[in-house]
């Protein structure tokens, strides 16, 4: 069974079937909602709502190990993480898709382990390749298979929010290699690393990254909604098709 994280406009996915919700309490808190089990396309999967059931839950304050602690507990064959980023890299529009490939993390201050003392010995996982190769492979080949574009490489900016950037940081971004700008990749791929649990996430790009419009507009909260929604659809049909893809 396959999990999946829904960010920003993806508080729920339109086409699964439901059959059962789970509020669980985890060693390390509450997770941001009930994990919705469900058949998409007849296939099983568990649904998390990262930011919470009715978006109420900022990304710096996402409680990311119960999430990723409730979520191991179904023993998932892996998760995608479904989130919205700001596009650094030129060619990246609102509206398009993009796997990322790796990570670099600014985020601060966040609970970004299991592995903390007296409760667990020093712990060091590898995180050479954040995003788990074979799961990445999958939601590319769906995406091939019904005809949507997605960018096949990325790098993911991990930054602290609420706050959007200023546009002088998203030029420091662009000079350490940043392609996309989100605020929940990171603990989230890391904690998910720790479970030993497939990673990879599948990015929106919801606008512009600061600075970087025609015309060097600001950026509105009310335009990012509308590119989501509008995306959403495309991003349910890459997952129904990777269920289908599952034996
Ligand atoms: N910056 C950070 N996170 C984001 C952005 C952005 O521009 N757009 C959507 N999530």
């Amino acid at each position: 069974m396959l999990a999946i994280i829904g960010g920003s406009g993806l508080t729920s996915l339109a086409t699964l079937e439901v059959s059962h919700r789970q509020a669980l309490q985890t060693p390390w808190g509450e997770p941001s909602a009930a994990l919705s089990f469900g058949r998409m396309g007849g296939r099983p999967l568990v649904f998390l709502a990262r930011h919470g059931d009715e978006h109420g839950i900022p990304p710096h304050q996402v409680n990311y190990r119960a999430n990723l602690w409730a979520l191991s507990q179904s023993a998932p064959a892996g998760i995608v993480a479904v989130a919205a980023v700001g596009g650094i890299r030129p060619d990246l529009k609102p509206g398009d898709l993009v796997i990322p490939h790796q990570i670099i993390d600014y985020t601060w201050g966040r609970a970004a382990t299991f592995h903390e003392w007296p409760q667990s010995a020093v712990t060091h996982i590898d995180f050479t390749e954040p995003y788990d190769h074979a799961l990445r492979g999958r939601l590319l080949a769906a995406a091939l298979a019904i005809g949507v574009t997605v960018s096949d490489s990325a790098v993911y900016a991990a930054t602290q929010g609420p706050r959007l950037e200023t546009a002088a940081e998203i030029n420091r971004l662009e000079g350490d290699g940043a392609d996309v700008v989100g605020m929940t990749g990171m603990p989230e791929a890391a904690l998910a690393r720790e479970l030993g649990i497939p990673y990879a996430a599948l990015n929106v790009v919801a606008n512009h990254a600061a600075g970087r419009a025609v015309g060097g507009q600001a950026i509105s909260i009310e335009a990012i909604h509308a590119v989501l929604a509008a995306s959403m659809q495309q991003v349910r049909a890459i997952i129904e098709r990777m269920l289908g893809d599952d034996d």
